[in-house]
């Protein structure tokens, strides 16, 4: 080759090469008010442009309009820390196209959001993307969908995809359990003393019963000495481990308490021991919590479902609901409102927050797995 043929290839190279400029300019109509933002976000620049690699999560006009007088907009603006963090959570880590994603129910992806002010899950905190009938949509805290409205932008340091809502930090633990009404389980971490231990922690599984769980075993759980309860409720804690539904295709893992919980995939479901999953991978703060439609036993390890029953056998025996009511929600001073969020929460009809084909280990991107794999110790497969 001459070498004027070789520095035209080299001069059409470039003239291909799209940068991020480049994008945000020609999308103006859809992504204009992003580019404004970013313009000020030197930290997350240097990420979009340097890094190699990586997936924008582009909120459109519409998205950003959205936040007008919002109390979310009143913190990006007198907070920078706060929107670099809000930025970084709209970048992953790893370039990701459509393509990637339609064939999978559901796949688990790490951000750029590892500051710890808002994110103790090491590696960067996730995000969930799910494919529907052809569309990717993208969950983020507290439940909040963010659909893809343009995909595959390719440029310099990777792909971008526009979405028509923002996405939502995940919040704690403490936070979610009161926007998703989870009061029962709420108040007996209060009554506990574990409450903020467990919020401050990195990298942790929780397990949740809904309130009819607990109410289901009333009886005996409300007279617990805080020993006891203490017992109940760190075994429903896998620390230093963030199980999201992906990674969990059976086998067992090690609890906070010293026992060990069993997980099974059977009729479609997820059984943790004898507990039905029936809302999976509500992301928090620091991890990930899974709601269950019983309460864990750590002295009946060796509980086991009825998978065609449509509510299981209560793991601890002899026990009776109480006249009282829901236990432990006395702990709950303040107002318990169920639509804090501004986001559509999870819903936990059984299997509504699953995709509807049924539960099913996830077939992972390789890319994801591998992520993955580096930021998770040990990880429970059988
Ligand atoms: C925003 O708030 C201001 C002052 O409270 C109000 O006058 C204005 O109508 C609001 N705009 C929208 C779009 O809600
Ligand atoms: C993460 O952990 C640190 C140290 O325990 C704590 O100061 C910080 O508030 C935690 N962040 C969140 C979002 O909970
Ligand atoms: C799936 O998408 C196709 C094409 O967009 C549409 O015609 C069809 O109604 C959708 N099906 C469901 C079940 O939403
Ligand atoms: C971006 O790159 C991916 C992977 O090479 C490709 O499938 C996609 O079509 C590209 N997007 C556009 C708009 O060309
Ligand atoms: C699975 O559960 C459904 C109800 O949810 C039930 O009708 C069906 O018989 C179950 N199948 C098996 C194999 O247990
Ligand atoms: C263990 O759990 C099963 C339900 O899975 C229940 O029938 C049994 O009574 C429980 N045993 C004890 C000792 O609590």
């Amino acid at each position: 080759m001459r070498l004027s043929q070789l520095i035209l290839l080299l001069v059409a190279g470039l003239v291909w090469a799209q940068t991020l400029e480049d994008i945000l300019t020609a999308e103006s109509a859809t992504l204009s008010t992003l580019n404004a933002w970013l313009t000020s976000e030197q930290l997350v620049l240097s990420i979009l442009s340097n890094a190699q690699g990586v997936t924008l999560l582009a909120p459109s006009n519409n998205a950003l309009n959205q936040l007008y007088n919002s109390s979310l907009l009143t913190q990006l603006t007198v907070d920078p820390n706060f929107l670099t963090a809000f930025l970084s959570y709209h970048v992953l880590s790893g370039e990701f196209f459509v393509s990637n994603f339609l064939n999978t129910q559901a796949a688990t992806v790490p951000t750029f959001l590892n500051q710890r002010a808002y994110s103790n899950v090491t590696g960067g905190q996730k995000i969930q993307a799910r494919s529907n009938n052809g569309t990717i949509t993208f969950i983020s805290g507290n439940g909040a969908q963010s659909n893809v409205e343009a995909y595959d932008l390719n440029y310099t340091s990777g792909t971008l995809h526009v979405i028509d809502t923002v996405l939502t930090i995940p919040g704690s633990l403490t936070d979610t359990l009161v926007a998703d009404g989870l009061t029962a389980a709420l108040g007996a971490l209060r009554r506990a003393g574990i409450e903020s231990v467990l919020n401050l922690a990195s990298d942790v599984t929780v397990f949740v019963p809904t309130n009819g769980a607990f109410s289901a075993v009333g009886s005996l759980v409300d007279a617990m000495t805080v020993e006891q309860l203490t017992a109940v409720l760190d075994y429903h804690v896998v620390q230093g481990k963030v199980l999201y539904s992906q990674l969990i295709a059976g086998g067992t893992a090690l609890t906070a308490q010293g026992a060990t919980v069993n997980f099974r995939v059977m009729n479609g479901s997820l059984f943790v021991n004898s507990a039905r999953v029936v809302a999976a991978d509500i992301l928090v703060a620091n991890g990930v919590v899974h709601v269950l439609d019983g309460v864990l036993n750590p002295d009946n390890t060796t509980a086991t479902p009825n998978p065609t029953a449509s509510s299981q056998e209560p793991a601890f025996n002899g026990a009776t609901t109480t006249v009282a009511g829901v236990p432990f929600t006395s702990e709950i001073v303040t107002a318990t409102s169920t639509s804090v969020a501004t986001s559509p929460g999870p819903t936990f009809t059984p299997q509504a927050a699953l995709p509807s084909s049924g539960w099913e280990c996830a077939r992972w991107l390789d890319e994801v797995d591998e992520l993955m794999l580096s930021h998770t110790l040990e990880i429970p497969h059988n």
